[in-house]
């Protein structure tokens, strides 16, 4: 089934149902053929996708894949990382960069483990007020820890959404990201966020590329607003 196509005098709406539903139905298909098989995706444990959103932020997957082993080994538990050496924490995570971010997770482990009862909290008005967890961290804990349909916007997720549905307005404005929010939130399938979450992760990371889009492979290359790049790969 066709995508409703795209011209100026729909940007501003919201996509319909049937938009909505094979958006979802092409990005879930594309995904159970070509997700990453990846190890946070293996866990629901609250912890864990901590550990791994706060590596792979500004840092690449396979990067990530074998610091996030090792520290779960060491620090399997906010209990252990609460009373761990900072030192220690900061030399195993040397290899990732921003180095502030071990401190920062270690100040959460000892806030949920002296506060908290040792428990991530459920809801994002409780979790963006730990230091270091933004709106998308958050919504990446609760719909990849506790199955809640809500949604994650980082950079590849907000560049696939405008190319798909044109949102107008700057995204890194108040109101063009509030549009970019919405839609992700409109767009989750009842019920699926996680596959859902990571299908849009995995989808911007691997084909709706910033510099290198594969347009040819592209699901919804009947729909994108970036013709040029269709255009492009078409002939080069
Ligand atoms: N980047 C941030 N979170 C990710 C995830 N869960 N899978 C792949 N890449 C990511």
């Amino acid at each position: 089934m066709p995508l409703k196509g795209q011209d100026a005098s729909n940007r501003n709406e919201m996509p319909d149902t049937k938009t909505i539903q094979t958006f979802q139905h092409r990005l879930l298909r594309w995904y159970t053929e070509y997700g990453r098989d990846l190890p946070w995706r293996q866990t629901r444990d609250p912890y864990h996708i901590l550990v791994s959103e706060m590596m792979l932020h500004q840092t690449q997957v396979n990067r990530v894949i074998p610091k996030y082993k090792e520290w779960l080994v060491a620090y399997p538990t906010f209990e252990a990382l609460a009373s761990a050496p900072l030192e220690r924490l900061k030399e195993l995570w040397r290899p990732l960069g921003y180095n502030f971010r071990p401190e920062r997770l270690q100040k959460i482990a000892r806030f949920v483990v002296n506060e908290l009862d040792g428990k991530l909290p459920k809801t994002i008005e409780e979790l963006v007020v730990l230091p270091g967890i933004g709106r998308y961290t958050a919504g990446a804990i609760l719909s990849f820890a506790f199955d809640q349909d809500v949604p994650i916007v980082d950079t590849n997720i907000r560049r696939l959404i405008q190319r798909v549905f044109g949102v107008d307005g700057d995204p890194h404005r108040v109101s063009g990201n509030k549009k970019i929010w919405h839609l992700a939130e409109t767009l989750i399938p009842q019920g699926k966020a996680f596959s859902f979450n990571q299908a849009l992760l995995d989808f911007g990371a691997l084909i709706c590329t910033a510099r290198d889009p594969k347009c040819p492979k592209c699901v919804f290359r009947d729909r994108c607003i970036e013709k040029k790049h269709q255009r492009k790969s078409r002939i080069g």
